[in-house]
């Protein structure tokens, strides 16, 4: 079939408006108007203001009112448990209207900030759509992010409310999350009126008086009594959550995501892009505290009428590496979007794919990758195994949906190895020098995208719009900055080849090295530090820490050492995966002072490198070799 994406494509080019108002079609608004786009409102304008709607109603209400009443709206499977259930639509929509009742009851309501901090379960997604229902704005954080973590978006979001699970549950551990909750409220200076706390059997939290209250017992009360609800109207540009992101410095960027624009993306990628019918299962292997869980586990699936799966567990071990195919042919399955640290995990263990033949794939149709570079051979040994596409695509917390991708609901393009293939509608991707001028077909620069950004990606941070400009805007101006390099070959496909600032991603997780570098610092015994991303076979990158100790610091370098690893881990969260940390006498500079990170990735990577011109004292890279070889870095597989 040939595709019908340059049709397609050419087609927004040609009437942007009129291509988004057209895809509006498929969302039920409660008023709209003429007007698609305000250039004028916002950093670089907005979608379809003035425009009224409701998302909980999207997602919910109207596939009730129009027949889906029974059917499964959302399959609960956690191996890590060992439970399962299934919520029908109108199942789903009971436990969120009750849901939505207790929120009230605690006085949230239309714009107050409420942050989740939940495990992989049913009742996070039920917190967002409750949310979403009274007009309130969620922040969810993931479970992996420590106290300190989670005080710093306490701060910034000042939310009403947290929404949390008693504790959530990895390989091995349990994780109880109220003193982790308790920790950051009593670090952050904004206090949160309130917790709802769901009790969960393997560790029941214990309840402040007045503060905590235990959410399940008041959302079966107020099932019981038969609440009613109604969606809140609010407006297309009204934000519906907010979702921190690493930037720079050890201060998130609180992302936002407005209501309507976001509806109108998701719904139009469901269909175009993930070739899904209503009515089908769509499976999203990863958190609701990523994007990727926000966009396709919660709000896509749903939009479209679809069955989502939330799986509480992991790739390998729970119990082996064939629980993704456990979970595609038990649950029929059509698409899975994963990231490729999965399927690297995967083949680990059973590189044969010996798992893979126990079960029936008939129905899966398509394999959707993101959140980090897909290697060309995991890529080949997923095509090997599942025998359907294997669609890499590109896309940021920022843009809350592809970017770059290859539309199989379009008609699928030739898939090039390495490459996300081809921007989506809404998305003029190019390649600029760092001084703003357009670069040569295949030659390597920045990625920037021209204004306006298309409906679903981020109109700007929370509380902070100067910070929008500076990270985005101003370096390119007329362009978003993506921060990611890459090159656009002679048929248009884009490939990322790296980021252009500090942030690494370790297992599909972006993290900042400098929020990495802020931590250090803290420690006493440390004059300064430098963090940097290395390849790792499994999880793409891992942090790795230099520290220099101050003069007259004579403790053991491994005491040390262990420490700061502890430090990471309890400030940034396990999530960090900071495991190595590298005592140096010096560290390698530009004679201006500039430590040179990338040189000493270089040398850990096994990369050859030419020795920076403005290098202070060549002797120190041979320093930070031996360092290296020492740890044992220098000959890790
Ligand atoms: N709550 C608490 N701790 C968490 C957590 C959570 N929700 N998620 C991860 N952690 C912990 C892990 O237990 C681990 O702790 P440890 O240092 O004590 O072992 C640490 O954070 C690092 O986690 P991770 O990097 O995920 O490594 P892992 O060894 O647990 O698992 C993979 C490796 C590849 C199996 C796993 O990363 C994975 O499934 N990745 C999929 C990627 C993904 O979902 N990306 C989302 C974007 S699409
Ligand atoms: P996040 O905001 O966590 O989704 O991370 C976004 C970053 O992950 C991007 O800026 C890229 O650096 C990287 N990324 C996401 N998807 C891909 C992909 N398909 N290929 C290469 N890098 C990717």
């Amino acid at each position: 079939m040939s595709s019908r994406y340059a049709e397609t494509y050419k087609s927004w080019q040609d009437d942007p408006f009129g291509f988004w108002k057209a895809a509006a079609a498929k969302i039920d608004w409660i008023s709209t108007s003429d007007q698609v786009f305000d250039p004028a409102d916002g950093p670089y304008g907005r979608w379809f203001p003035d425009w009224e709607c409701n998302t909980c109603y999207n997602c919910l209400d109207r596939h009730v009112e129009r027949g889906r009443t029974g059917q499964p709206a959302l399959i609960y499977d956690s191996p890590i448990t060992g439970k399962k259930a299934v919520y029908s639509y109108r199942k789903l929509l009971d436990k969120v209207v009750a849901l939505s009742a207790v929120l009230q009851d605690q006085g949230i309501g239309k714009g107050d900030r409420v942050i989740i901090y939940m495990p992989m379960v049913p009742e996070a997604v039920m917190a967002m759509l409750a949310c979403a229902r009274i007009g309130a704005i969620h922040s969810v954080v993931f479970g992996g992010f420590a106290a300190h973590e989670l005080a710093t978006r306490i701060n910034d979001a000042t939310p009403k409310a947290i929404i949390a699970a008693s504790c959530g549950i990895e390989p091995g551990r349990v994780i109880a999350y109220k003193p982790l909750i308790d920790a950051a409220i009593e670090q952050a200076e904004h206090k949160p009126e309130c917790c709802l706390v769901f009790q969960r059997e393997q560790s029941e939290a214990s309840l402040i008086e007045g503060r905590d209250h235990d959410a399940g017992a008041l959302m079966a009360a107020a099932e019981a009594e038969g609440r009613e609800v109604p969606c809140v109207p609010v407006k297309a540009t009204d934000p519906l959550y907010i979702l921190y992101t690493s930037g720079t410095t050890g201060q998130p960027k609180g992302v936002v995501r407005d209501t309507g624009g976001h509806m109108v993306a998701l719904a139009w990628s469901m269909a175009n892009l993930y070739d899904i019918q209503p009515g089908e299962v769509f499976w999203a292997a990863s958190d609701v505290g990523w994007v990727v869980g926000h966009s396709y586990i919660v709000y896509a699936p749903l939009l479209h009428g679809c069955t989502t799966v939330v799986f509480e567990g992991k790739p390998v071990g729970t119990p082996d590496a064939g629980v993704f195919w456990r979970v595609i042919a038990e649950h029929s399955v059509v698409s899975l979007f994963t990231a490729p640290t999965a399927f690297r995990a995967i083949r680990k263990e059973d590189p044969e794919g010996k798992l893979i033949s126990k079960y029936d794939l008939s129905q899966f149709r398509a394999l959707f990758l993101a959140g980090e570079r897909a290697d060309p051979d995991t890529v080949q040994w997923a095509a090997d195994q599942l025998r359907v596409p294997i669609v890499d695509h590109w896309w940021q917390t920022e843009s809350g949906w592809c970017m770059v991708g290859n539309p199989l609901g379009l008609g699928k393009l030739p898939i090039k190895p390495g490459s996300p293939t081809v921007p989506m509608p809404g998305y003029d991707v190019q390649i600029l020098d760092d001084a703003g001028h357009p670069l040569p077909q295949g030659t390597l620069g920045n990625i920037v995208v021209k204004l306006p950004l298309p409906p679903g990606c981020l109109p700007t941070l929370w509380n902070a719009e100067k910070r929008f400009f500076d990270a985005y805007l101003n370096d390119f101006p007329g362009y978003y900055k993506t921060s990611d390099a890459g090159i656009i070959d002679a048929d248009g496909y884009l490939s990322i080849m790296s980021r252009t600032d500090d942030i690494i991603n370790v297992a599909g997780h972006r993290l900042s090295t400098g929020a990495m570098e802020e931590v250090l610092a803290t420690h006493k015994d440390v004059a300064e530090c430098a963090v940097i991303g290395i390849s790792d076979q499994l999880k793409g990158q891992l942090p790795c820490g230099f520290v220099v100790l101050k003069s007259g610091v004579n403790r053991p370098h491994e005491e040390i050492e262990k420490e700061l690893v502890g430090l990471v881990r309890n400030q940034i969260g396990p999530v960090a995966a900071f495991k190595i940390a590298i005592t140096v006498d010096r560290l390698p500079k530009t004679r201006s002072g500039k430590i040179l990170r990338g040189t000493m990735r270089q040398i850990a990577d096994h990369e050859s490198y030419k020795m920076p011109a403005t290098i202070d004292d060549p002797a120190i890279l041979d320093e930070i070799t031996q360092a290296l070889e020492l740890h044992g870095i220098l000959n890790r597989v």
